[in-house]
């Protein structure tokens, strides 16, 4: 298994390139379910939980190839399957994003249960509420959601849950939606860029939908859908970790291919903190303080600070010159990094749904355990500004949703290395082998 070792103590400078959104990426592929004939979709990134989709895809009977330029190319060859197994929705929860397509096109879903995570407890009743709002039938059946319809008929449905609005369920819930008979209107919809970048795909395809972005989203069924060409929004939460590395470490960071649009509540909390921000259309330049300020967090559905930088905005937070309050509203359990960081020497108390962050002069590396995609990442970003070397296992979980960050942070600046179980981490004094003894 690979880990990461950070030397600490570097300050990160130059460009770098943001890749299209994981979370942007995921859903559309799903979405090339309902198409007839092939969709090719570009800039989605080389990660796992992309591999992971593309199996469950094999599984539903669709081919993939990635051509020249790196553009994905999905073309259903069979419309028989309908069963997205636990072996490969386990390793990723968001294969749930397959329901709602499948329903639509083949009549029957029958999608693993995704079970528990890092992060908390993961329900899809509201998944479940807005397809059978739309005429499907539900029900868990062997550890599988099957959901069944003769057809689907437009409703108004209302799909705020006790945490707000939910990012998969509102893509499922219009994607089932776009071949309805008739219009579906989405109360509490979310807002999430990823939502209207799906929508605008599902557009071109010849759908007909309109407010995705806002809180109301109108869907008019259409008889078919065709495939198309789009390219997937960049990732606003990898351009937002790049910015908190270049925020903590004093840095002076461009950073490429981000709509900044998409990250106001993250440039705020930033600025609060005392970094330097300058926005462009398509880019961000960020300049950190030599001393970070503290500042409260609250996570909320977008356009709150998303829970998907809370850990890593922790990070940052560790280091300020006082104290913080973090509140996660979105997954209240989703504080597997705090152990961890703690081990580093920073000072976190854990209330309810809260973490006290009593800011310290410095934190130390030390051997930590990633646990999940963003506590990984915010282990990484600790490690760049502490004293000495952290070590990171497990980071197949940063792979999930983050292409080559090493090497992208070693091109910053960064003193940082992936190695494998079988190597000696690179501060280590190599073992003195019989053979240089003599
Ligand atoms: N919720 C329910 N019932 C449901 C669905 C969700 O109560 O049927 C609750 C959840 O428990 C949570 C809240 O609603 O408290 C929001 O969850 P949501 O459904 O929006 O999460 P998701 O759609 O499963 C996506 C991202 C996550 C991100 C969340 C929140 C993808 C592939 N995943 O998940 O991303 O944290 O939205 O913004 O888009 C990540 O990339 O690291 C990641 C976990």
């Amino acid at each position: 298994m690979d880990r990461i070792a950070v030397e600490g103590g570097s300050r990160l400078t130059g460009t770098v390139r943001v890749n299209g959104s994981k979370n942007a990426a995921l859903p559309i592929m799903a979405a090339a379910l309902l198409a007839n004939g092939p969709s090719v979709i570009e800039g989605v990134p080389l990660l796992r939980d992309v591999k992971t989709l593309l199996d469950v895809l094999a599984t539903l009977g669709v081919e993939h190839e990635r051509d020249e330029s790196g553009a994905l190319r999905l073309r259903v060859v069979d419309e028989s399957p309908v069963t997205a197994p636990y072996e490969l929705v386990c390793q990723m929860r968001a294969s749930i994003c397959v329901l709602g397509p499948l329903l639509a096109k083949r009549g029957t879903a029958r999608v693993s249960l995704p079970g528990g995570c890092a992060i908390g407890v993961r329900p899809i009743d509201l998944h479940r509420k807005g397809v059978e709002a739309l005429g499907a039938t539900t029900a868990v059946e062997h550890g599988y959601v099957v959901a069944r319809c003769d057809h689907l008929r437009g409703a108004n449905i209302f799909l705020g849950g006790a945490f707000g609005s939910t990012v998969l369920g509102t893509a499922n819930t219009l994607m089932a939606a776009c071949l309805a008979d008739g219009v579906t209107t989405i109360e509490s919809a979310a807002c999430e860029p990823e939502v209207e970048d799906l929508a605008r795909f599902i557009n071109t395809m010849g759908g007909s939908i309109e407010g995705a972005g806002s809180p109301v989203v109108r869907v008019k069924g259409v008889r078919s859908l065709r495939g198309t060409r789009h390219r997937v929004i960049p990732d606003r939460i990898e351009a937002a970790t790049f910015m908190i590395a270049a925020a903590l470490t004093q840095g002076d960071v461009t950073i490429e291919n981000v709509r900044p649009l998409h990250l106001g509540a993250v440039i705020d909390i930033l600025r609060r903190a005392g970094a330097e921000i300058t926005a462009y259309d398509n880019a961000c330049r960020v300049v950190g303080p030599r001393t970070l300020r503290p500042v409260d967090v609250t996570t909320l559905p977008y356009p709150g600070v998303p829970t998907d930088v809370q850990a890593q905005l922790m990070a940052l937070l560790c280091i300020a010159s006082g104290i913080s309050i973090v509140t996660e509203k979105i997954y209240p359990d989703r504080f597997m990094h705090v152990a961890e960081l703690q081990r580093m020497g920073a000072d976190l108390r854990k209330e309810g749904p809260s973490v006290i962050v009593n800011g310290v002069t410095e934190l130390s590396g030390a051997q930590v355990m990633a646990s999940d995609l963003r506590a990984s990442a915010s282990l990484i970003l600790a490690g760049l500004v502490a004293r000495g070397t952290t070590e990171v296992s497990r980071v197949y979980h940063l792979d999930r949703g983050y292409e080559r960050i090493e090497e992208r942070l070693r091109a910053l600046g960064a003193s940082i290395r992936r190695f494998d179980d079988g190597e000696v981490p690179p501060d280590k004094p190599q073992p003195v082998t019989a053979e240089s003894n003599v």
